[in-house]
């Protein structure tokens, strides 16, 4: 049996959650628009969904409209907050997901001016340096909640409280957050909200984003009428349904943080000379991003792999080439450091076993994985 520690990536779907999909799959197929049984059908499915998916974060279901993921609900967000109304300054992190850097850096191009705050060496931004990095000029700050490879959670209500108090509008990328910590919109006073229902033992291609009731929000996709004139195109109603079951699933408690910290703990005593970072800051219970010293990060992961079990660097790759991860970076790790890190995130499936047995495999692995004499250190 493998073990999977990469659940930041992706999750594994719930058998709950993929019976709801097979029964709407196959019993389900009205058009949501449709007034007949069959499209009524259809809407009770996505209305249900959507004041499940609601309670996960606290919010009224009308004030929640379905997309195809976090990345969309970030582009919406982004694209759709940075208005026309003279105000041309965004704020931003540098830990941010690039779904939401991407955006900031098109809207640069097309003449925004860009402020990107870094985080402290713990991981955390401090949510003084994006309030000093606001201006009378600044229209939209993108705070994410927790970040994807180090699970720092963000002081996101402090600072959008005060961008609630000058009518900048705030973003959150929630889609690490939500299911993990409690969630409460309201609380956080955030604007928009940013939910991807795959992290959350759902099928990937479905998300949400929670607009404030009353925004005015610039429309991404043009047509149809659906999600409250905000999200045009014919609602995908097993995907919605999916996504609802697993928000119920994800409210329950779950002892994943006990899981996490056993990891830690064992890891320590292992032997192997580790750092694990933002550790003294407040984290979602289920990731861990641990830097092994000397060694490998990709060495780690494909000695693991080979050994049945799955995590990830949280570098990103492209063209062949690994580099460093730019949230690490941000937070100060050398590029060696960098290389050096691997991401172990749990779910609510992981067991204790799957923990010791990962750590006794680490115990072989690593030692094969020290970069040369001399390379660093
Ligand atoms: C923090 C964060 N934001 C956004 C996304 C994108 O979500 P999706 O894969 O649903 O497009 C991810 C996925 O990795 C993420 O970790």
């Amino acid at each position: 049996m493998r073990i999977y520690l990469d659940n930041n990536a992706t999750t594994p779907l719930d058998p709950a959650v993929l019976e709801a999909v097979e029964t709407s799959l196959r019993d389900v197929f009205g058009n949501a628009s449709s007034i007949h049984k069959e499209g009524q059908t259809a809407r009770r499915g996505i209305e249900d969904a959507r004041e499940s998916v609601a309670r996960l974060i606290a919010a009224e279901a009308r004030d929640v409209i379905f997309t195809s993921g976090g990345t969309e609900s970030n582009n919406a967000a982004i694209f759709g907050a940075a208005g026309h109304d003279g105000r041309h300054h965004i704020v931003t992190t540098a830990i941010e997901h690039p779904s939401v850097l991407e955006p900031v850096s098109e809207l640069e191009r097309r003449g925004h001016s860009v402020t990107i705050v870094p985080p402290s060496r713990n991981g955390v931004v401090d949510a003084n340096a994006v309030i000093d990095a606001l201006r009378p000029e600044t229209r939209l700050v993108a705070m994410m909640l927790a970040n994807n490879e180090t699970g720092v959670i963000q002081p996101v209500a402090d600072v959008a409280r005060v961008c609630r108090e000058r009518s900048i509008h705030f973003h959150c990328d929630a889609v690490q957050g939500a299911g993990k910590i409690a969630v409460d919109v309201s609380e956080l006073g955030v604007d928009t909200l940013a939910l991807s229902a795959h992290k959350l033992h759902a099928p990937k291609g479905i998300g949400a984003l929670y607009v404030r009731r009353g925004l005015s929000l610039d429309r991404h996709i043009l047509g149809g009428a659906q999600e409250r004139r905000r999200r045009a195109g014919t609602e995908n109603v097993p995907l919605a349904v999916a996504f609802g079951v697993a928000a119920d699933l994800a409210r329950k408690p779950s002892d994943v943080g006990a899981l996490r910290d056993a990891l830690e703990s064992d890891l320590r005593a292992s032997g192997c000379s580790i750092a694990i970072n933002g550790a003294d800051a407040p984290r979602i219970p289920n990731t861990s991003s641990v830097t092994f010293r000397g060694a490998d990060g990709e060495g780690i992961v494909i000695g693991l792999d080979l050994n049945g079990v799955a995590v990830s660097t949280g570098s990103a790759c492209s063209s062949g080439r690994v580099e460093p991860s730019h949230v690490l970076l941000a937070m100060g790790l050398t590029p060696d450091e960098a290389r050096s890190t691997v991401r172990f995130s749990l779910s609510r499936f992981t067991t204790r076993d799957e923990i010791a047995q990962t750590v006794a495999i680490l115990r072989e692995v690593v030692p094969r994985c020290m970069k040369g004499v001399g390379s660093r250190e």
